[in-house]
């Protein structure tokens, strides 16, 4: 089964209405224009989406932070730029913390309503990809004031544990959650960025008998690691990046992953990383 996994895309649109000067989006518009703005090159999108439809996935995922502050109009882009790819692809897309950016936008289901045959209805979401291997897709993308923490939530945490301890060791678990719950050894994350769960969710996917592939973005830098190869990581864990960023030595953009997974969920993962 081959995927295209892209990350934190982060379409924007400068455009503040007056009523959000008395809310966050006044912090996150300033941050677009003195910042953002120069770092992201969405006119590299449509070629990414171009070049992975045509490797003819099985399976597009999307770890979220597809907007970066919430708004209708950022949604409407969004689906109309990942169209060509989702009307022809199934499609699952996992909520960032940029895509509940304001307690409005969380309280009124925004992404949920507005990407509604991407965004599964309930999470923890589970589905059968192969009659090997299975996909658990994550929510841990809630509004806050001041940082960007993420939060499962007790309910969530306590179904995806039983999901992950179902599997056997010929079966295989791709986790799809926006927020990384194993980092390389170089790289640190401060608790105000990192998944409020995210040792216990590490601690009880090391435990899973099954094979696990943990999906996510967040932190914009792509990589893929393996354990033993030096990283640390319990698990093959892969960093989508943010496919439009051109900052930090991805001078064109940091592209998208291709990823087969083998019929046996033990056998080695072919794993190739696109760039514009
Ligand atoms: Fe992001
Ligand atoms: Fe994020």
């Amino acid at each position: 089964m081959r995927i295209v996994l892209f990350g934190d895309i982060h379409l924007f649109r400068l455009w503040l209405a007056p009523w959000h000067l008395l809310s966050k989006r006044v912090l996150g518009q300033a941050n677009l224009v003195l910042n953002r703005r120069k770092r992201f090159r969405h006119d590299l999108l449509p070629g990414m989406i171009e070049k992975s439809i045509a490797l003819k996935p099985d399976l597009c995922l999307l770890s979220g932070d597809v907007t970066t502050t919430s708004i209708k109009q950022e949604f409407d882009d969004v689906a109309k730029a990942l169209d060509p790819l989702t009307d022809r692809v199934p499609t699952v897309l996992v909520p960032g913390n940029h895509d509940r950016y304001t307690f409005t936008a969380a309280r009124t289901r925004r992404i949920d309503r507005m990407l509604d045959a991407l965004v599964p209805d309930r999470f923890p979401h589970t589905r059968e990809l192969t009659d090997r291997w299975q996909l658990l897709a994550l929510d841990a993308a809630v509004p806050r004031l001041y940082n960007a923490r993420g939060r499962m939530g007790a309910d969530q945490f306590e179904l995806a544990k039983r999901a992950i301890a179902s599997l056997d060791e010929t079966q295989g678990l791709v986790v799809l959650c926006h927020y990384p719950c194993a980092l390389p050894e170089h790289i640190h994350e401060h608790a105000s960025h990192a998944l409020q769960e995210r040792d216990a969710l590490r601690g009880a996917l090391a435990n899973c008998r099954g094979r696990v592939v943990y999906l996510h973005g967040h932190i914009h830098r792509p990589w893929h690691h393996e354990p033993g190869d030096g990283s640390g990581v319990p698990f093959t864990c892969i960093d989508a990046g943010s496919p439009c960023m051109v900052a930090g030595g991805f001078p064109n953009g940091q592209g998208f992953y291709e990823i087969e997974l083998p019929d046996d969920p033990r056998a080695a993962l072919r794993v190739k990383h696109h760039v514009a």
